[in-house]
């Protein structure tokens, strides 16, 4: 089964996530990149008001296309409750293209049941699987069963 897994990564959480995934399901990445400095304090505060707002992101180009895999993997941190920009923006763009969907989300505390709800009003079909996972356990990681499962439900 051909898996494409699309994430965004500020601080490298998601990323390694996606990068665990890949691994186990031998996916090809697509790391999202946008135009917008959201590096340091003004980079956060932005980054909050941004995804409250669900202002589009300007992405840099895309080497994937969703209509070329059986499976894509979406993935974002939660921020505000929300999926952030960029996975915002590349969903609206490429949620028609996708066969088979499965989403996951990284977030500090609370806030990824809305932002799966949200990613899958945006998908308009039911998913393979979904995927919640902290960050600081991740930092420690201690994700490996929730993410053989996760692999498991998507295979
Ligand atoms: C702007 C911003 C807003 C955030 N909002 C939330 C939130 O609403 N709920 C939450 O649990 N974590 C929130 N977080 C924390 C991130 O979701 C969490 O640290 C995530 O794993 C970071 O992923 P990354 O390292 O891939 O960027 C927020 C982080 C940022 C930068």
């Amino acid at each position: 089964m051909k898996t494409l897994i699309v994430f965004y990564s500020r601080t490298g959480c998601t990323r390694r996530v996606a990068e665990a995934l890949a691994a186990q399901l031998g996916a090809d990445l697509e790391e999202l990149r946008e135009t917008a400095d959201r590096s340091g304090v003004k980079g956060y505060l932005l980054a909050g008001r941004d995804a409250m707002q669900k202002r589009p992101a300007d992405l840099l180009p895309v080497t994937q296309q969703a209509a070329d895999y059986d499976l894509v993997i979406v993935g974002t941190p939660v921020w505000a409750f929300t999926m952030c920009p960029a996975v915002r923006t590349w969903l609206l763009r490429e949620a028609t293209q996708m066969r088979r969907a499965a989403f996951f989300c990284t977030q500090g505390g609370s806030g990824a049941e809305r932002a799966m709800r949200e990613m899958e009003k945006l998908l308009g079909r039911p998913l393979v699987a979904r995927l919640t996972l902290r960050d600081k356990d991740i930092r420690a990681g201690a994700c490996d069963a929730a993410l053989s499962q996760f692999t498991a439900e998507c295979r």
